[in-house]
């Protein structure tokens, strides 16, 4: 993975201004640049829940030549078409694949989809954005690094909380010491639906935790054990516990959930120096440094000694500078398209986590057993 640098979006827009064949005044009398042929024509296929979110971004930056929006149901391309007018639209992938002008694909659709669009429009020569997961397999997933390692294409995944000023700060926190010797992180995603129809919750919403986890520690974990239940449909867990150990003793809690009645999005990362809590629902201050924890007397004389002191300091709250994550991730994938660097999620970080998730499935199906993480080769 790259640096955690933030993106500079703004960097990327000047570029289209200076690329652009000069400002048109529109008839609103509003100063825009001319299309950029320079800039990447980009297609977003699935305009569910979150599709339309990309077009979006992809219209504001206006870092892109063209965007194509494609879903195979009406009613969600003319939704798309009523918001955002000048894109256009169609039914069929293949015309998108056909289209030489596109050269960057957003995969929107459902996880059970993923590979099989991924994998054709990398075989047409495009650059793909996958949407998290990478793949529903460790195989499918080194496949496709595989496949646009051969095509000489970008390959990215949307971890979209890498992208995230919160994310990106605490591991900054981390990498400084400040908190110390990393204990353990404890993560809750959980709140009431969006059942997924082809994926069990874990595969849902863990990917989030897990993707910000090994990013935050820098490191792989090597085995897992995940236990889960379903209520609803039969073999879709809608409930499900996952702990991930790492070497030196450094554990990993991650509770997900449909079916809770509150939407809660909380880390707790516990360090030997200081402890952090990360609450993606608040408004504002969504990190919290709490300068506590515990020591433990080395010599003590008499029994009344042996006991641990615990230390109450205060609670430190970084300045963030926050924009939607989402632009953020949009502006890396054209960046990315457009010079061949590597992006922060690439092909390798989606695959290490659809590892995990694979590993962490035989368990939830083996009644939660230890399962050794085997982390597929391209
Ligand atoms: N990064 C995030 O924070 C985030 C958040 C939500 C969802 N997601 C991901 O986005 C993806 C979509 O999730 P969703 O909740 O929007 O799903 P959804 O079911 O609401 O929408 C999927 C859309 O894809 C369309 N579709 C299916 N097959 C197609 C095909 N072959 N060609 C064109 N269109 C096709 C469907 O008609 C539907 O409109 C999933 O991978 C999900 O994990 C990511």
């Amino acid at each position: 993975m790259n640096d955690s640098d933030h993106i500079d979006q703004r960097h990327l827009c000047e570029k289209s201004l200076t690329y652009g064949e000069g400002p048109m005044v529109s008839s609103n009398g509003v100063v825009r640049s001319a299309p950029d042929t320079r800039l990447p024509g980009v297609a977003v296929v699935g305009l569910g829940y979150w599709g339309p979110n990309w077009v979006r971004n992809f219209q504001q930056l206006q870092c892109a030549h063209r965007v194509i929006a494609c879903d195979l149901d009406a009613r969600r391309r003319n939704h798309v078409k009523q918001l955002h007018p000048s894109v256009e639209t169609t039914a069929s992938f293949d015309d998108v694949l056909r289209d030489s002008e596109v050269e960057g694909v957003v995969i929107a659709t459902p996880v059970s989809t993923h590979y099989r669009l991924a994998r054709m429009a990398l075989e047409s020569g495009k650059s793909v954005l996958v949407e998290k997961p990478l793949a529903t397999s460790r195989q499918e997933a080194a496949e496709l690094v595989r496949l646009a390692q051969v095509r000489k294409r970008t390959l990215m995944v949307g971890h979209t909380f890498l992208y995230s000023a919160p994310v990106l700060k605490t591991r900054e926190i981390i990498q400084s010491g400040e908190l110390g010797e990393i204990f353990y992180i404890s993560s809750v995603r959980a709140n009431l639906g969006l059942f997924q129809h082809d994926v069990n919750v874990a595969w849902d919403l863990a990917t989030h935790d897990i993707s910000i986890i090994l990013w935050l520690l820098d490191r792989l974990p090597h085995s897992v054990t995940c236990q889960g239940q379903s209520h609803y449909r039969s073999d879709v867990e809608d409930v499900a516990l996952l702990t991930l150990h790492f070497s030196g003793k450094v554990i990993a809690f991650i509770h997900v959930s449909w079916l809770d009645p509150n939407k809660i999005r909380r880390t707790t990362i516990v360090g030997s120096r200081k402890m952090l809590v990360y609450d993606d629902t608040a408004s504002q201050e969504k990190l919290r440094i709490y300068d506590r924890g515990v020591s433990m007397q080395r010599y003590y004389d008499t029994f009344g000694e042996f006991q641990f002191s615990y230390r109450y300091g205060d609670i430190l709250i970084p300045r963030l500078d926050e924009s939607e994550p989402l632009q953020q991730e949009c502006a890396h994938f054209v960046d990315c398209i457009r010079t061949g660097s590597q992006p922060r999620t690439d092909g390798v970080n989606g695959l290490q986590v659809v590892s995990v998730l694979e590993a962490a499935n035989l368990s939830m199906r083996d009644s939660g057993r230890m399962m050794p993480i085997k982390y597929g080769t391209v």
